[in-house]
């Protein structure tokens, strides 16, 4: 056991799990990484970390220095992790959406939080109103420095030499496919761009929730904390993206759940999104094959959320966490988009 000098020090390595006997004889093997085990609970400690590191290599952010950002949850976490150790002011802003233990963590991390209350009445969604709230307080905050992290090349390049690299030498060479929940799309640029790099033959696939836009799409609400943009963010390059999936939210929950009772593992939502389409995939690829999804985050800030029996009922979703049920449906999925292949036609067309 080594001892570390500082929480930081522990962002990464995260742990692959096989979910063995889940899905039919005949399947590929589905493994999941379990991001929630990073320090701060979340994918976004790595993201969190390299763009403060970047900032204070560029002199863009100087002792004494302040992080703004505007984010709904597990990135806020991670930032006021990150400046709690290395003593900036932090000021994250949220919105009454915001998952409760977020806010909590945050301020329990030393962070502040500043929640807006103007909705933007066209999509119904904060990130507008979260957005230009921030941006205020890092053009009026002394020292400021504001990641912006759909937009930051240093979110998605957080994964390249990290998350990549791990997924690499566990599956010697990258598993056949891997699937992950996008929302910048630091996540599923990051380790598609590293893996490529690394020479890797992985299948990209990224998986949207309905309502959300990241692969196009119809606007509108989205209940998949994690998950929902009302834009494409410009960290999505969808050169690495193979296929595209946007996927109804109950069954996101349905599959988190399950793997709770059946693997003793607390998911969160976009875990589950990214899961029931490696299920999906998984069942389509055939035996001697491997998938990996990513995890994003744990479960436990959602247990009074579709951990709870009366939340879902209340949503009319279904609360009888049926296997056979969940893998009938992604059995079914079709393919939204296959981003990859659309940038290849265009250019011979060009
Ligand atoms: C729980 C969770 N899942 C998925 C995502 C999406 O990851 P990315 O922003 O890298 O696309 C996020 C990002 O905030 C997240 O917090």
């Amino acid at each position: 056991m080594t001892i570390c000098s500082s929480i930081l020090d522990r962002v990464g390595h995260t742990p692959i799990l096989a979910l063995d006997g889940l899905l039919p004889a005949g399947s590929a093997t589905l493994f999941v990484k379990l991001e929630g085990c990073n320090p701060a609970g979340s994918i976004k400690d790595r993201p969190a970390l390299n763009m403060i590191e970047r900032a204070e290599a560029a002199g863009l952010l100087k002792p004494g220095g302040t992080v703004v950002e505007s984010t709904s949850g597990n990135l806020g976490v991670a930032l006021a992790m990150a400046c709690a150790v290395k003593g900036y002011r932090c000021v994250i802003v949220m919105d009454p959406r915001t998952n409760a233990t977020n806010v909590a963590m945050v301020r329990a991390l030393g962070g502040e939080t500043d929640i807006v209350t103007e909705m933007n009445p066209a999509d119904g969604t904060y990130q507008e109103a979260r957005i230009a709230r921030a941006r205020h307080l890092a053009e009026t905050i002394p020292g400021a420095y504001m990641p912006f992290q759909y937009s930051n090349p240093w979110n998605a390049e957080a994964h390249l030499d990290s998350t990549a690299l791990e997924i690499h030498d566990a599956f010697d060479g990258g598993p056949d496919a891997l699937v992950a929940s996008v929302s910048t799309a630091g996540q599923i640029t990051g380790i598609g761009t590293g893996l490529r790099h690394l020479g890797a033959k992985t299948r990209i696939v990224g998986v949207d929730v309905k309502g959300s836009v990241v692969f196009g799409g119809q606007k509108g609400k989205t209940a998949v904390t994690g998950m929902g943009l009302a834009w494409k963010p410009d960290n999505l390059d969808e050169a690495v993206v193979d296929d595209a999936y946007l996927v109804e939210t109950a069954p996101c929950f349905t599959a988190a759940r399950i793997i709770g009772k059946r693997f003793g593992v607390l998911l969160g939502g976009s875990s589950g999104a990214s899961l029931f389409t490696a299920m999906h995939v998984a069942m389509q690829l055939g035996p001697d094959r491997t998938v990996l999804a990513i995890a994003a985050d744990r479960g436990e800030k959602y247990l009074d959320e579709f951990y709870s029996d009366a939340w879902m009922r209340e949503r009319d979703f279904p609360v009888d966490d049926d296997c056979d049920r969940l893998l009938a449906e992604a059995r079914t999925l079709e393919v939204f988009r296959h981003p990859k292949a659309e940038i290849v036609e265009k250019r011979v067309a060009a």
